[in-house]
């Protein structure tokens, strides 16, 4: 699905690669005209989802000054292990260097990179050339003088953690969400939105005291399929996990549980999910603890969320750093929090849930996304483009409209094509307007679902419960 995914986005106006007119550059991509209001709904319901938990928002710049990534160590380790190919020139990671020369060894570091590439002769995947040229790679991009551009938004929250303490009057745990552009110069970006040079990240910093990682109380819900790094893959409750010892804390059980929740609101399927934790040597600089929601297209997995223990150490090294304090007292202690961190990245989930919500009808694509995700709601067609009727349409239209904004209107071409590019795009309900509608006042309302036709009162679909009922509660 794929390959259809990325071909409709670009036909339907979902996205495409970003200055296409000068030749397309890697790792950049726009959101057309559907894609702006699928992403806004996505980072709402994420938004919304939060704020169920009391969290709150902040704002921070994407030009970042040096001292801060000096101490979060992302200048000394924020970094990739390139391959360059001294024939061709081609750079690209080491990981898929070795992959294309069929090398399962996964280096430590690069000295154990550089003794691969000499043991094995690997070959350049472009022009064929033995590469020896292996070195660490930063993925930052800096920016003019002693600037660079966030490659997360975290950053923002810890450097803020002091004011946000005392905005929050200082109750733990405090959650803190960021939403945000994240870049990174990936040496080799690919697969449309899967790795790109600038991204869309929801960020979560949950704070908590080191001696209480609890939460809200964890229940049952769907088995979903995990693989710890102890081994096996298989499908468990996360409540179930954690109490047998799979997941280390409550707290973080709970925001693999709640993110279960919140990917399955936008569409992502449970059964095309999977939780994996890091193995030790594959965690990221700052993590103690890694947890990857990854979904499934195709025969691939990808994560989409990163789900990470960061301890006390980005607020430790800030401390150090900047000189600013940053211990909390409690009742009989003192403690630098522990922060759990859920980070979704949302370019990864929306092509997720377009090439997992993609279904074939008589050969024709229909996009099967939650009602409250779809960039449209209802679309309102006139039966043809005459006055009598393309008059009460456009009444109905106006009307309609001013109970819910996602209305589209459509009188290009027969209704067969407009029905099938509204499935196509994901519309749930059309709302046709013909020759009967001028009699008696009722409108065809056809679900793109089960392509069933109703026949109902234009007085019964202006009103909120009909709006409600079909989308909202659906
Ligand atoms: N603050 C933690 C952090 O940034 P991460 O696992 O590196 O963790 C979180 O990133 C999420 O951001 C990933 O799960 C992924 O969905 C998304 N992401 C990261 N790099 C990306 C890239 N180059 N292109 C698109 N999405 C990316």
């Amino acid at each position: 699905m794929y390959d259809e995914t990325v071909e409709l986005a670009k036909r339907r106006g979902f996205f495409w690669p970003s200055f296409s007119i000068y030749g397309g550059f890697a790792g950049l991509y726009d959101y057309g005209p559907l894609g702006v209001l699928l992403k806004d709904n996505i980072i709402r319901t994420w938004k919304e989802s939060y704020l169920c938990d009391d969290a709150i928002f902040l704002d921070t710049p994407n030009v970042t000054p040096e001292p801060v990534f000096k101490a979060s160590g992302h200048i000394a380790r924020f970094s990739d292990i390139a391959a360059e190919c001294e024939k061709c020139k081609t750079k690209s990671k080491l990981e898929s260097v070795l992959s294309f020369n069929h090398i399962s060894d996964i280096p430590v570091n690069l000295e154990d990179a550089k003794r691969i590439v000499s043991e094995n002769k690997l070959k350049c995947p472009v022009c064929g050339n033995i590469i020896n040229n292996v070195y660490d790679f930063n993925l930052m991009f800096k920016v003019s003088g002693d600037y660079y551009l966030r490659p997360e938004t975290a950053q923002g929250i810890f450097v803020n953690f002091k004011l946000l303490n005392n905005y929050n009057r200082g109750k733990f745990p405090m959650i803190v969400a960021q939403q945000g552009k994240g870049f990174r110069n990936e040496i080799s970006p690919r697969q449309s939105l899967i790795r790109l040079r600038e991204f869309n990240q929801c960020e979560v910093e949950a704070f908590f005291d080191p001696e209480n990682l609890k939460f809200k109380e964890l229940y049952e819900y769907k088995k979903i399929k995990i693989k710890p790094n102890t081994g096996g893959e298989f499908y468990i409750t996360v409540k179930e996990a954690f109490e047998k010892g799979l997941i280390s804390s409550q707290a973080f059980a709970y925001f693999v549980l709640k993110t279960q929740i919140i990917l399955e609101n936008m569409g992502i399927k449970n059964e095309l999910l999977r939780f994996r934790q890091h193995d030790p040597d594959e965690r990221a600089h700052y993590a103690a603890d890694s947890w990857d929601a990854e979904a499934l297209i195709d025969d691939e997995w990808f994560e989409i969320v990163g789900i990470a223990n960061r301890t006390d150490f980005d607020l430790k090294n800030h401390q150090a750093s900047s000189g600013e304090p940053m211990k909390v007292k409690a009742e009989d202690h003192e403690f630098i929090p522990y922060v759990i961190e859920p980070s979704y990245g949302i370019d990864r989930i929306i092509l997720s849930l377009l090439a997992q919500s993609m279904e074939k009808r008589d050969n024709k694509n229909v996009l099967k996304i939650p009602y409250k995700i779809a960039p449209y709601h209802f679309a309102v067609f006139p039966l043809m483009k005459k006055e009598n009727l393309k008059e009460k349409a456009e009444y109905i239209y106006n009307e309609l409209k001013k109970l819910d904004k996602y209305i589209i209107y459509d009188d290009a071409g027969t209704i067969g094509k407009r029905y099938a590019r509204h499935d196509e795009i994901g519309t749930p309900f059309c709302i046709t307007i013909d020759y009967q509608t001028l009699e008696d006042d009722t409108v065809t309302l056809r679900s793109r679902d089960t392509t069933e036709q109703e026949r109902i009162g234009i007085n019964k679909i202006l009103e909120q419960p009909f709006i409600d009922s079909h989308i909202y509660k659906n």
